[in-house]
């Protein structure tokens, strides 16, 4: 398969059309912004460890009944996924209070949420992601009543699947946000789940194992994404194994 032209450029991912009808290329950036692009940094690394932390979770998911985009790998940070109809949606499912739900609601941070709470925003950075709710995605068109419905069973069943996983490991899921897209009338989960966009804690001493070192400045950022990519897929990096 080629790569073809630039579709679109994201924050942290570049999309790239492709000489294969209905495929995609997504490339994951060494990018990483934060506070609507506020803040803006090139950390070397970041995009291969994002993509290889994609790549398992989506093959997780989809051994476990979810369609997801994802295809295959061309290499660390390119992978080949389904081309999708994006739906403008930020699906955030929260386990505990934790980011913008404890600034802005009085939940203390740490509070579980069970059962665990869907907020849904409407992507549009120029907005600043508004909060929808279901009266306002169906006014807005941006889905039927069906389709809103199966996004937060899927989305839900991501929750599950995933918290799991990740206890396992002796981490918590405390958020994460997830995106959707049409093939037809099939909705699939698209985009990525990553550190950048999941909020996870070590289950043991509390600390942020995600983009929250880098948002607060809470320490070195590629060595934490290093060792967290290590654990969710089980395998030690090359760079790992330097240390
Ligand atoms: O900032 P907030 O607490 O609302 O974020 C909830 C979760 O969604 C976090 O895991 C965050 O990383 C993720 N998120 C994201 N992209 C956004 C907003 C939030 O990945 N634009």
């Amino acid at each position: 398969m080629k790569q073809k032209d630039l579709l679109y450029t994201g924050k942290a991912k570049s999309v790239y059309r492709t000489d294969a009808k209905g495929k995609l290329i997504v490339e994951f950036r060494d990018d990483i912004t934060a506070f609507d692009g506020g803040k803006k940094d090139v950390l070397a690394k970041k995009g291969s460890y994002n993509a290889e932390v994609s790549r398992f979770i989506f093959e997780y998911l989809e051994e476990h009944g979810v369609k997801t985009h994802f295809l295959s790998m061309i290499d660390e940070r390119r992978m080949v996924v389904r081309e999708l109809a994006m739906v403008p949606l930020e699906v955030i499912v929260r386990n505990v209070a934790a980011g913008s739900i404890v600034r802005n609601y009085p939940f203390k941070e740490g509070t579980p949420l069970n059962p665990p709470v869907i907020v849904i925003d409407y992507k549009d950075d120029s907005r600043h992601d508004p909060m929808l709710n279901d009266d306002l995605i169906i006014a807005l068109g941006l889905t039927t009543a069906q389709e809103l419905a199966k996004i937060k069973t899927v989305a839900l069943e991501i929750n599950r699947l995933l918290s799991a996983l990740l206890l396992k490991q002796g981490i918590t899921l405390v958020d994460f946000k997830i995106e959707f897209g049409r093939q037809g009338r099939t909705i699939y989960l698209g985009d990525e789940i990553s550190m950048d966009s999941m909020r996870l804690w070590d289950k043991k001493t509390g600390a942020s194992l995600d983009k929250d070192v880098y948002r607060f400045n809470k320490g070195d950022v590629m060595a934490t994404y290093n060792n967290v990519a290590g654990r969710i897929t089980g395998k030690k990096s090359p760079a790992q194994n330097k240390r």
